[in-house]
C-alpha cells in the first residue's frame, strides 16, 4: 500500500454478528473507496444489504443482474457484498478474477437445505429428469444441474425445457410451487427447502396488512411462505387481481416505478425498503413483517467491508473441477429471460 490508511480501521472488532466497531462516516466511505480503486476492485450489493453498503456499492441490484454484471466485470477483482453462494456464482463466471466476500460466514439457510448428496440421491430416482436449482445453492449441487435459475427468470427457465422432461425443481418450495401455477406443469418435481427468513412472513401477517391497507399494492417475493396466500387473496376478490405482484427484487424496483399506487405492502427481506425507496419516492413501502432481517446479510457490515478490501479477505476458492461442472448450469441462467433488475 503506498498511501496512509485510515486510522478509525484499528477500532474493527469480531463480535458474534460479525465485524463491527465502525460507522458508516463519510470517513469511512473515502477510504472504502480508496481502497477500492487501489485494488481495482468494483464493488457489487445484493438489495438485501444495509442501507450503508448498498450506498457505497458501484452496482446494487438482484441476484441474476448481480451475476451478469459479475460475468462481465472489467475490474481485478469483485468484493461480492451479498452471501456465499452468490460470491461463489461470481467466482463459477469469473474464475480469473479476484472474489471477495467481507465475511464468509454470511451463509444462507435456504442454501443448506439441500446437499450434494441429497442432490445425487433424488437424481437417482429420476435419471431422465432436467434438473433446475436455484442460484442459492452450494457449487457442488450446482455442479449437478442442468440450469440454474434466480427468481427473477426462474419461470423462463422452466418453461424453456421440453414439456415432456420431467423436472426436479429446488431447493425452494415455495418459489417451485410458483413456478409449477405459472407455468401449469405436472411433471415438476420440488424439493421442500426453505428459507427462514421468506417462510417466516406468513399469509395471516399479509392478510391482515392487506385489509388495512385496502389500496396498497403487494409486492411479495416467491420464496416467502405468504405468496400463495396473496394469490388466494386475490382469486377470492379480497384484494384486486392487479394489485398482486409475486416478483424477485429487481422486478420489484421496476414495479415501484411503474404503479399508480401511493402505498406498497413489501412482502420480503426489509433490506428492499432502501433501494425501493430511492427508486420512488413519493410511494410510501412498508414491510409486511418488519423482522424479516437475513442475519447472513446483514454480517456484511461497514466493518467487515472496511476489513475486506484492506487484508484482501475472505477471498473465494471455487474446487476448479466442481467450478467446471457448474460452470454450464450457470451461463445457462445468465442467458435466459429477463434482463434482471435491481439498478
Ligand atoms: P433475488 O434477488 O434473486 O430476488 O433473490 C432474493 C434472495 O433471497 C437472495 O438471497
Ligand atoms: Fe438465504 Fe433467505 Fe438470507 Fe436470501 S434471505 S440469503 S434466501 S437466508
Amino acid at each position: 500500500m503506498t498511501t496512509i490508511e485510515w486510522a478509525g480501521a484499528a477500532a474493527i472488532v469480531d463480535g458474534p454478528g460479525g465485524y463491527a466497531g465502525i460507522d458508516a462516516t463519510p470517513e469511512w466511505a473515502e477510504e472504502v473507496r480508496r481502497l477500492a480503486r487501489e485494488r481495482n476492485a468494483t464493488l457489487l450489493a445484493h438489495n438485501y444489504q444495509l442501507p450503508a453498503i448498498q450506498d457505497i456499492a458501484d452496482h446494487v441490484g438482484d441476484s441474476l443482474a448481480l451475476s451478469r454484471i459479475a460475468a462481465e466485470a472489467e475490474e481485478d477483482t469483485i468484493v461480492f457484498c451479498g452471501v456465499h453462494f452468490m460470491a461463489e456464482t461470481a467466482k463459477i463466471l469469473s474464475p480469473n478474477k479476484t472474489v471477495l466476500i467481507p465475511d464468509e460466514r454470511a451463509g444462507c439457510s435456504l442454501a443448506d437445505s439441500i446437499t450434494a448428496d441429497q442432490l445425487r440421491e433424488w437424481k437417482a430416482e429420476y435419471p431422465d429428469a432436467v434438473v433446475v436449482s436455484y442460484v442459492n445453492t452450494t457449487a457442488e449441487v450446482k455442479g449437478l444441474t442442468d440450469i440454474c435459475c434466480t427468481s427473477s427468470n426462474a419461470v423462463d427457465v422452466v418453461a424453456s425445457i421440453d414439456p415432456d422432461r420431467e423436472v426436479l425443481f429446488l431447493p425452494d418450495q415455495f418459489l417451485g410451487a410458483h413456478v409449477k401455477r405459472v407455468t401449469g406443469r405436472e411433471n415438476m418435481h420440488i424439493w421442500a427447502g426453505e428459507c427462514h427468513v421468506h417462510a417466516g412472513i406468513n399469509g395471516e401477517e399479509l392478510a391482515a396488512q392487506a385489509k388495512s391497507h385496502p389500496d396498497a399494492d403487494l409486492f411479495v417475493h416467491p420464496e416467502c411462505g405468504c405468496a400463495t396466500s396473496a394469490l388466494y387473496l386475490a382469486g377470492e376478490g379480497f384484494v384486486p387481481d392487479d394489485k398482486v405482484k409475486i416478483l424477485s427484487t429487481g422486478g420489484m424496483i421496476d414495479a415501484a416505478r411503474a404503479t399508480g399506487a401511493k402505498q406498497v405492502l413489501v412482502a420480503t427481506e426489509v433490506g428492499m425498503l432502501h433501494q425501493l425507496r430511492k427508486a420512488a419516492p413519493g410511494i410510501d413501502f412498508q414491510a409486511v413483517n418488519d423482522r424479516a432481517s437475513c442475519p447472513y446479510m446483514k454480517m456484511i457490515t461497514p466493518a467487515s467491508l472496511l476489513r475486506c478490501l484492506r487484508e484482501g479477505k475472505d477471498e473465494v476458492h471455487v474446487d476448479p473441477a466442481v467450478a467446471e461442472r457448474a460452470r454450464l448450469s450457470v451461463q445457462r441462467m445468465i442467458a435466459i429471460g429477463n434482463p434482471g433488475g435491481g439498478e
